[in-house]
């Protein structure tokens, strides 16, 4: 396995090749994103992973600063699930000036859930993954479906930009109990880790009681934020969504679950986390 941390080198190496696939992360890898990169393996002739913290998808006031840089850690990880190149810029080599150019998504995708709590999130998301997608030029990109929104917004964006590039979602690995696995989860104490099961559970009951029949989609969103907020969180959003384009589901789409995915976001202390449950 290959570490490269500039742009020429990485192109040099990858000249070789004629389909690379990809699978960009920020580190401190779990078992959820090595099974992006077990995947994007069996698509290409070559297995990129990128390690790159994009400051510009973060807050003033969000983790940028201590989000884990664990390079070392994560080189034995790749290496060990058959990753062929690591490409771990350095912010200069990245951002050499400030990045005027970027990438903004729609509003009616990226303002929404996500983009609602986090303004600007995912234009930084767009900016940087585009222009990993120059530098690496996959034919093939897997991206987890634990970001459910950002995968889709990264599909709309290689249709959009007619980008010659297929792009793949990963199933959302989960801890035993149930808890989707995230870098993030180390932030959280012993007590919240144990607590942290609740926001998959509250997923879960949201889709019973829509299998159950209750079309109130107000009364189902607001159980769920209600059961969490009484448990000490602080829910952002607990919502039943279209998958197509995670707008409110239609009448007609209640009566079609295969149409539906349940989304939340909420913080246990100082965490915030995510997950979604396609119903
Ligand atoms: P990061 O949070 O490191 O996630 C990298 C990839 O791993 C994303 O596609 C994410 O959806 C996926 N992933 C995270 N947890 C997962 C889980 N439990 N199961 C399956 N896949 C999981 O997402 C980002 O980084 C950044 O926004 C990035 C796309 C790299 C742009 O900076």
């Amino acid at each position: 396995m290959k570490l490269i941390h500039t742009i020429a080198e990485l192109r040099a190496e990858l000249g070789k090749f004629q389909r690379p696939s990809f699978a960009p992360t920020m580190g401190n890898l779990h078992d959820g994103h090595l099974a992006l990169v077990r995947q994007a393996r069996s698509l290409g002739d070559v297995t990129v992973a990128s390690i790159f913290v994009n400051r510009l998808q973060f807050l003033p006031h969000e983790d940028f600063g201590t989000y884990p840089r664990t390079l070392k850690a994560d080189c034995e990880k790749l290496q060990a699930v058959g990753c062929d190149v690591v490409f771990a810029p350095s912010e200069e080599e990245l951002y050499p000036e400030p990045q005027g150019y970027k990438v903004h998504p729609p509003s009616e995708l990226a303002d929404i859930l996500e983009g609602q709590f986090r303004p600007g999130f995912f234009t930084g998301v767009c900016t940087v993954v585009h222009k990993l997608f120059n530098i690496v030029q996959p034919s093939h990109a897997v991206f987890g479906a634990k970001d459910y929104q950002q995968q889709m917004i990264i599909r709309r964006m290689v249709a959009q930009m007619a980008l010659p590039i297929t792009i793949h979602t990963g199933a959302t690995l989960r801890a035993q109990d149930g808890l989707a696995l995230s870098s993030r989860n180390g932030y959280l104490s012993v007590s919240e880790r144990a607590e942290a099961v609740q926001l998959s559970r509250t997923l879960k009951s949201m889709i019973a009681m829509l299998r159950a029949g209750e079309h109130n989609l107000a009364a189902i969103e607001q159980h769920a934020m209600h059961t969490l907020a009484q448990r000490g969180w602080k829910p952002d959003y607990m919502t039943v969504r279209r998958r197509l384009d995670l707008q409110a589901p239609q009448l007609d789409d209640l009566t079609h679950p295969d149409r539906l995915v349940v989304l939340g976001a909420a913080k246990l202390g100082n965490t915030r986390l995510i997950d979604n449950i396609e119903v």
